[in-house]
C-alpha cells in the first residue's frame, strides 16, 4: 500500500493535488521530476492500484538530519481514517538509515487539517512541535497568498 514513487506516478501526484483545491498546484513537470529524482523522500500511498495520497519532501541541503515535507495530498474519499498519519509514519521508517532528527513543512494558519496533522504527529511520537513564521504574506508575489509557518517536529530520536 505505501512505496517509494516512480516517474510514472507523477501525473497522478499533480491530478491529486489540483483535485485538492487547498494546496498550491505546481507544474506538471515539478510532480514528474519530484517522483523521479527525490522518491526516496517521497512515498505514495495506493488501494486497488489508484493513487490515493502522497508526500513529496526532501533532505534539506544545509541541514541533513531534517526532512522537509513539502506537501501532503489524501484523496476527499480516505481522509480522517489516519492515511495522511501513516503516510509520514512510513516516510520516517523508509528514511531509516538516513538518521533523520526533525522533520519539517509549512503551513498556512486556516489549513487546520493540516495543523492538526502535524501536532497530532509530534503527539503520537511524544515529542515537541515547534512553530514560527517561515515566509510572510507579502514575501508571495500574490497578496492574497497567507503566511507560512514552519512546523518544527523533533528531536525524532
Ligand atoms: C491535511 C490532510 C493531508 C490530512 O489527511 P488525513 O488522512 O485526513 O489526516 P489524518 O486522518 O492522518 O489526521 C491527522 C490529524 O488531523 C485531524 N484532522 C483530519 N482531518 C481534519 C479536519 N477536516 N478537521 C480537523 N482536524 C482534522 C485528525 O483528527 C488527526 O488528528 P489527531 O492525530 O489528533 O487524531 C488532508 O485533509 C488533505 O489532503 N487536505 C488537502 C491538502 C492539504 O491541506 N495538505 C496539507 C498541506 S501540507
Amino acid at each position: 500500500m505505501f512505496r517509494e514513487p516512480t516517474e510514472n506516478d507523477g501525473s497522478k501526484m499533480y491530478t491529486l493535488v489540483k483535485k485538492t483545491k487547498v494546496l498550491d498546484l505546481n507544474s506538471p513537470y515539478s510532480y514528474l521530476m519530484w517522483a523521479k529524482y527525490f522518491n526516496k523522500t517521497s512515498i505514495i500511498a495506493e488501494i486497488d492500484d489508484e493513487l490515493v495520497g502522497f508526500i513529496s519532501g526532501f533532505i534539506q541541503p544545509h541541514s541533513p538530519h531534517t526532512l522537509f515535507v513539502w506537501q501532503v495530498a489524501v484523496d476527499k474519499s480516505q481522509r480522517g481514517k489516519g492515511l495522511a498519519t501513516n503516510l509520514l509514519v512510513n516516510l520516517l521508517k523508509q528514511l531509516e538509515d538516513k538518521n533523520i532528527h526533525y522533520l519539517e513543512a509549512t503551513v498556512t494558519p486556516s489549513n487546520l487539517p493540516s495543523r492538526n496533522l502535524f501536532t497530532g504527529l509530534a503527539n503520537k511520537l511524544e515529542t515537541n512541535c515547534k512553530v514560527k513564521e517561515c515566509f510572510s504574506a507579502e514575501q508571495f508575489p500574490d497578496s492574497t497568498h497567507e503566511p507560512e509557518f514552519t512546523y518544527r517536529i523533533g528531536p525524532l530520536k
